[in-house]
């Protein structure tokens, strides 16, 4: 027997504290963490399972999609349809919503997930993660469309990541601060092993793919310049840089010991077309609810995250999250003077 607050007994007794709950929520919460122990399963045993490489398929993005990712998104799919919980989902690895199937009852809410981010870490055995979001669908959910899913990120119900790293980890928020809870392998279930996370104001720390440099805008050009400056430069101080390539990690870095992660506007993806590089649904959109629950801060560069109107399902925005000090220093230089 552990000692330890398991997920399930932390979300039941949050749940008490809200006048009305059902319990419809508790349980699909719990389906989500089913889903999110069967891919961590299948992640560490990687080539033992034959999981690893590519599909040979491509997503509605136009990426190759590894067989991880269409399997992650599968195993999202089993585990939440069934129980009535949910009226729809969408992913990205769907190129269109996924109503739940006629055969099961539709329920009031939807998920949104990224089933697996950092998909270019996994036949190379680095940290990987899921990143999923719930909202209530608007008008009950007997007939959901993809515009019931166009809500702002402010309208989250709830938000979590799992991380696939040394250690497997589930971080989660319903809008009531961040906890942490530990896989214990031994026994299958979370463990609350780091409670109300809080993301330390200033930080001396980076993350940005440093390759695409040439194509920024000035705002954050500025910003990296000074932090390579170091001691000698405007900020007085010598700064460490980190880029794991999977957002998954990088924020559970940033919610231990602090940071800012950019993933900002650039004139290649402008020239695409693109808002930026990551899904506002089911990748900004979580993410920044549980920063902002930890104490940071989540920008576009120009305004806050979790008030943009999302336009469509798949829709892409710069990100710049992190530090709440260093966010709002960040949004300072996109200002015009
Ligand atoms: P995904 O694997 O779900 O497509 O997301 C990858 C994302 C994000 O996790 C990461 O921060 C970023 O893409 C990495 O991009 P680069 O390869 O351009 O560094
Ligand atoms: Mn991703
Ligand atoms: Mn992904």
């Amino acid at each position: 027997m552990h000692n330890g607050t398991s997920i399930t007994q932390f979300i039941i007794e949050e749940q008490r504290h809200i006048a009305g709950a059902t319990g419809d929520f508790t349980s699909l919460l719990n389906d989500v963490v089913t889903a999110c122990k069967v891919i961590s399963h299948l992640v560490n045993h990687g080539a033992l399972v034959g999981v690893l490489g590519s599909a040979d398929t491509e997503n509605v993005q136009g990426e190759t999609q590894k067989k991880l990712d269409v399997l992650s998104n599968e195993v999202f799919i089993k585990s939440n349809e069934w129980a009535g919980h949910l009226a729809a989902m969408a992913s990205e690895e769907m190129d269109d919503i996924y109503p739940i199937p006629r055969q099961y009852p539709r329920g009031k809410y939807l998920l949104t997930f990224d089933p697996l981010d950092g998909s270019s870490n996994i036949d190379v055995n680095v940290s990987v993660g899921t990143i999923f979001s719930i909202l209530r669908c608007p008008g009950g959910g007997a007939e959901p469309s993809e515009r019931d899913f166009l809500q702002a990120g402010t309208q989250q119900v709830a938000a979590g990541y799992a991380l696939y790293g040394p250690s497997t980890m589930m971080v989660l928020t319903t809008g009531n601060g961040v906890n942490g809870f530990t896989l214990d392998q031994n026994i299958g279930e979370f463990i609350l092993t780091h409670p109300r996370m809080q993301i330390p104001a200033d930080t001396r720390e980076f993350a940005i793919n440093m390759s695409n440099m040439r194509f920024w805008e000035p705002p954050v050009r500025r910003y990296v310049q000074e932090c390579l400056d170091g001691k000698e430069g405007p900020r007085g101080e010598d700064f460490n840089m980190r880029w794991i390539a999977s957002m998954v990690a990088e924020v559970h870095r940033i919610l231990t010991r602090g940071g800012v992660f950019m993933y900002p506007m650039d004139s290649k993806m402008q020239a695409k077309g693109q808002g930026g590089k990551l899904r506002l649904l089911y990748e900004a959109n979580p993410m920044s609810f549980i920063v902002e629950q930890a104490g940071g801060g989540s920008i576009t560069g120009r305004e806050r995250i979790l008030e943009l109107q999302p336009e469509s399902l798949h829709q892409r925005v710069p990100v710049i999250l992190g530090s709440k000090n260093e966010v709002e220093r960040i949004l300072g230089y996109h200002q015009p003077d």
